[in-house]
């Protein structure tokens, strides 16, 4: 009988321990896997003050004190075994501890996190055939609104969570924004957020935050209207899969642009026959130029009009150019689909002599032309060395990145797969300088209030109040002997014109 009993009392510890094992090993793991390089530090010091701390109970008194606080811990005997240990045994003995309490700890707050979601997940009582629940292996908090939440969900697809996105809303107390398959099928990941971006945002909803000359709106982002100084980047590329709203974004900048100062002059390159650009063709200030060709003469100019500035600002010993102080006009080259103007063909070898011109020239117009007030941007679907060259790529500061297809696509713009996990919102795009990456609605301007827009500017441009500097940047080939900068004449406009095909 009395065996009996023992054997059930050492049946009921031995369940006990391994239940604490199960539960140190489990918290020790999320505390292990959230172990970086960057946080080896704070670790290190974690783990330091646990061994100044158990350090310094390698003293009599200490022990006597703390047997009156934890009798049943610092019974007489254990305070016997301690002070006849040798200091370094004692030492190396409780670091080991401290080390192996430290995981733990360090994994308690993810332990927590997974053990919330859990929750909430079993909330829904999915079950795949077996009868296993989907599983909650990974919590990551992407920023201060959203969270990326990871579940092991064999036998259980996306399109039962898709069906239950509402359930699954008022469960998790947040706005999911999507649910996808990650590269193992048996995992699915969910992307919620605490406050979501709208789906669509006017123009005119952000137009009164560009008030400052050469500033143009990001978009909104959770944390509000973001605008940018054209200047400060200096140079900007818009890149995604076709459709996700480049040309849009591209156009609102640009009439932006054009509405917050006088002093500006635009050359936009749009081999796509023009198309897109056509509605600014009609400003005295915007020459849009539709061929190899004329690309390539109005970027020699351009690079001709570049030095011309160095030159001035060498003899009137100036670090850059001020458009208001030195009557010189900010200059905006624009290129639409890049990716044509830049990539070489395997057959044409005469248009590729042209494209190799143009990269050439875009590429020292692009190192150096900051200082001389000209900027570019750049917009196109693929960023890979063949359409924009490694150089010019390096010298971008502001990436608009709206959604892409490929991870490959992702990372060469972003550097990571930020543009793959967007949601499918037209106009919704990551905006990214130096290490800093912004999830953005970008501002709608439909083709009529562009039209709109672009022909009030042509009458008041017509006024006297505003005007820019000029002259505008040939675009025709200019003699060496000839003065490269010519005003524009309505006769040359016409030439201008006749380079781009019927
Ligand atoms: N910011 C936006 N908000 C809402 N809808 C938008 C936005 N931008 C674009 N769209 C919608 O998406 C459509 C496609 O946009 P856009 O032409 O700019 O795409 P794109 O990226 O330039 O495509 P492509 O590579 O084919 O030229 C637009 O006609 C418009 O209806
Ligand atoms: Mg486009």
């Amino acid at each position: 009988m009395k065996n009996n009993s023992t054997n059930k009392t050492a049946e009921k510890l031995f369940t006990a321990i391994g239940k604490l094992c199960g539960i140190y090993f489990d918290i020790s793991y999320h505390g292990l896997k959230k172990f970086e390089v960057k946080s080896f530090k704070l670790w290190f010091n974690f783990i330091f003050f646990l061994m100044v701390t158990f350090s310094l109970t390698y003293n009599y008194d200490f022990l006597v004190i703390s047997s009156k606080v934890l009798p049943f811990a610092f019974t007489q005997g254990v305070i016997a075994f301690l002070v006849k240990m040798p200091w370094l045994f004692y030492f190396i003995s409780f670091s080991l501890l401290g080390i192996f309490f430290s995981f733990p700890l360090y994994g308690l707050r993810e332990y927590k996190k997974i053990k919330a979601y859990q929750k909430d997940f079993d909330f829904l009582s999915m079950k795949a055939g077996n009868g296993s629940p989907p599983k909650v292996i990974r919590v990551v908090e992407v920023d201060e609104f959203k969270t990326k939440v990871i579940l092991k969900s064999e036998g259980i697809g996306v399109d039962r969570y898709t069906g239950k996105t509402n359930d699954l809303t008022s469960a998790l107390g947040q706005i999911v924004e999507v649910i996808k398959p990650c590269k193992n099928p048996k995992f699915i990941e969910f992307h919620l957020t605490t406050k979501s971006l709208p789906s669509k945002v006017s123009y005119y909803e952000c137009e009164e935050e560009n008030i400052r000359p050469y500033t143009f709106t990001i978009g909104e982002s959770l944390g509000g209207f973001l605008t940018q100084d054209i200047a400060t980047l200096p140079h900007m590329l818009i890149a995604g899969t076709t459709g996700g709203g480049k040309s849009v974004f591209f156009k609102q900048v640009l009439v932006s642009l054009l509405k917050s100062t006088n002093n500006l002059q635009l050359y936009l390159l749009d081999l796509k026959k023009g198309v897109e650009m056509r509605p600014f063709e009609d400003l005295p200030n915007v020459r849009v130029i539709k061929t190899e060709e004329g690309a390539v003469t109005v970027l020699k100019n351009l690079k001709d009009e570049m030095d011309r500035r160095f030159t001035y600002m060498e003899k009137h010993k100036l670090k850059e150019i001020d458009p208001k102080k030195h009557k010189i006009d900010k200059i905006i080259i624009g290129v639409d689909e890049a990716s044509v103007l830049y990539t070489k063909s395997k057959s044409n070898s005469s248009k590729n002599r042209l494209i190799e011109e143009a990269r050439e020239l875009t590429d020292e117009l692009i190192k150096l032309s900051r200082a001389a007030g000209i900027h570019l941007i750049l917009a196109t679907q693929k960023v890979t060395k063949e359409t924009i060259d490694t150089k010019v790529q390096e010298n971008i500061g502001g990436r608009m990145c709206f959604k892409m297809n490929t991870l490959q696509g992702s990372m060469t713009v972003l550097g990571n797969k930020k543009a793959l996990s967007l949601p499918d919102v037209k106009g919704r795009g990551i905006w990214a300088t130096g290490n800093k990456f912004v999830e953005v609605q970008a501002p709608f301007l439909s083709e009529d209030e562009l039209e709109g827009e672009l022909s009030a500017l042509v009458s008041e441009l017509k006024t006297k109040y505003k005007t820019f500097h000029g002259p505008m940047v040939s675009l025709k080939e200019v003699k060496p002997d000839q003065d490269i900068n010519i005003i524009d004449t309505p006769d040359e406009k016409e030439s201008g014109e006749d380079l781009s095909p019927e």
